[in-house]
C-alpha cells in the first residue's frame, strides 16, 4: 500500500503512521461494513462544520443502534488534536466507528467494544476544469436502496450500491454516477447531491427521495433563505433533469461541481451555468465566514 499524501490516522486515540495504522481482520466494520463515517476538512486546522457532521454521525449510529465508542467533544478533541500533529494547510478528515472486533456472527448484541478510526490526509485543491469546464455524468443503473433496507439516510460504512454505480460510471469513462430511486426519481450521486436550475429556480429531490442529506446541501438550502433566493426540494425524473438549464452536485470536499453532459445529452449551453457559478461564489464567502467563527469559538 502507497499513500502519496501526507496522512496520519487515529485509533482510539493513538496517533499512528499510515503504515503502522491498522485494525482487526474481525472488526464488523471489515466483515459486514458495520460501521458509520463522516466527511470533512480543515482549513489551518479549523473543521469545516463539525457540528453538523456530528449530529449526522450520531444519527447514523443511533438508526443503526451503534453505540459511538467517544462522546462528541472527545471526538472533535481528537480531530483538533490529529490535524494539528499532520501540519498542513488543508486536510480531508474521514471518522469512522465500527461496531468492533468479536466472534464472527451477524448478531450485533453481543458485548463488544467499538473502534474509533480518524484518517487525516492533505486535501490538495480540487482539479480548476472540475469548476470552469464542468463534468460529464451517467445514470446508473444500479439503483438506489429503499429506505427499508440499508437506509441512504445513515451514512454507514456500507457502500456496495455505491461503489458499483461509480463502477458503470468509470467503465463509461464519466466522472461519476448519478442514482435513482426505486420509483426512477433522481435520489443523489454516489457521494454527493444533486440540484437542477430550472427557470431561475434551483431544486433538489426531498430527503424522501432516498439519499443522505448533505451538509453542503443543508447549507446552500439556508443560504438561498438567507439570499433570497428561488429554492426548493422536489422530486424530479431523469427526464426532467436532462432538459434542465443548469445541473450540478454538490458535496463538503467538491463544494459544487457543474454536470454539463448527462449520459450522451448535454445539458444547457454544454457549459457551466450562470447560476451555479453564482451560488458557488456565495458558497465560497460563507466557507470563509464559518472558518472564522469556527476558528474562534474553537479557540483553534
Ligand atoms: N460523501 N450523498 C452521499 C451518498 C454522500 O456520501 C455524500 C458525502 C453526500 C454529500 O454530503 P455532504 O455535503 O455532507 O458532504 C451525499 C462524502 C464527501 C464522502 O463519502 O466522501
Amino acid at each position: 500500500m502507497t499513500i502519496k499524501d501526507k496522512t496520519l490516522v487515529n485509533i482510539n486515540g493513538q496517533i499512528l503512521k499510515p503504515e503502522q495504522a491498522s485494525v482487526s481482520v474481525f472488526d464488523r466494520g471489515f466483515l459486514y461494513g458495520d460501521s458509520v463515517y463522516e466527511v470533512t476538512m480543515t482549513l489551518d486546522g479549523v473543521p469545516f462544520m463539525v457540528e453538523d457532521h456530528m449530529d449526522r454521525l450520531e444519527k447514523s449510529a443511533s438508526k443503526i443502534g451503534l453505540p459511538l465508542p467517544f462522546a462528541r467533544e472527545e471526538i472533535v478533541r481528537q480531530l483538533i488534536t490529529t490535524v494539528k500533529s499532520l501540519g498542513v494547510k488543508k486536510s480531508y478528515v474521514r471518522i469512522v466507528c465500527t461496531r468492533g472486533a468479536g466472534e464472527i456472527t451477524l448478531d450485533p448484541t453481543k458485548e463488544q467494544t467499538g473502534n474509533f478510526i480518524l484518517i487525516c490526509k492533505e486535501l490538495h485543491p480540487n482539479p480548476s476544469h472540475w469548476y470552469d469546464k464542468g463534468v460529464w455524468m451517467v445514470i446508473a443503473d444500479v439503483i438506489k436502496k429503499h429506505q427499508r433496507a440499508t437506509d441512504p439516510s445513515v451514512k454507514s460504512g456500507n457502500y456496495l450500491n455505491n461503489v458499483m454505480a461509480m463502477a458503470e460510471a468509470k467503465q463509461a469513462g464519466a466522472f461519476d454516477a448519478i442514482m435513482l430511486n426505486h420509483q426512477g426519481m433522481v435520489s443523489e450521486g454516489t457521494t454527493s447531491n444533486i440540484w437542477i436550475v430550472k427557470d431561475g429556480k434551483f431544486i433538489t429531490p426531498p430527503l424522501d427521495a432516498g439519499l443522505l442529506g448533505g451538509i453542503t446541501r443543508k447549507s446552500l438550502l439556508d443560504l438561498g433563505k438567507n439570499q433570497n433566493l428561488q429554492m426548493s426540494e422536489a422530486n424530479f425524473s431523469p427526464e426532467e433533469m436532462k432538459k434542465a438549464d443548469e445541473v450540478f452536485l454538490t458535496s463538503t470536499t467538491k463544494e459544487i461541481v457543474p454536470i454539463v453532459k448527462i449520459d450522451d445529452q448535454v445539458i444547457g449551453s454544454g457549459q457551466p451555468g450562470v447560476n451555479t457559478r453564482k451560488l458557488h461564489a456565495l458558497y465560497q464567502d460563507l466557507m470563509v465566514k464559518h472558518y472564522k467563527s469556527e476558528k474562534s469559538r474553537l479557540n483553534i
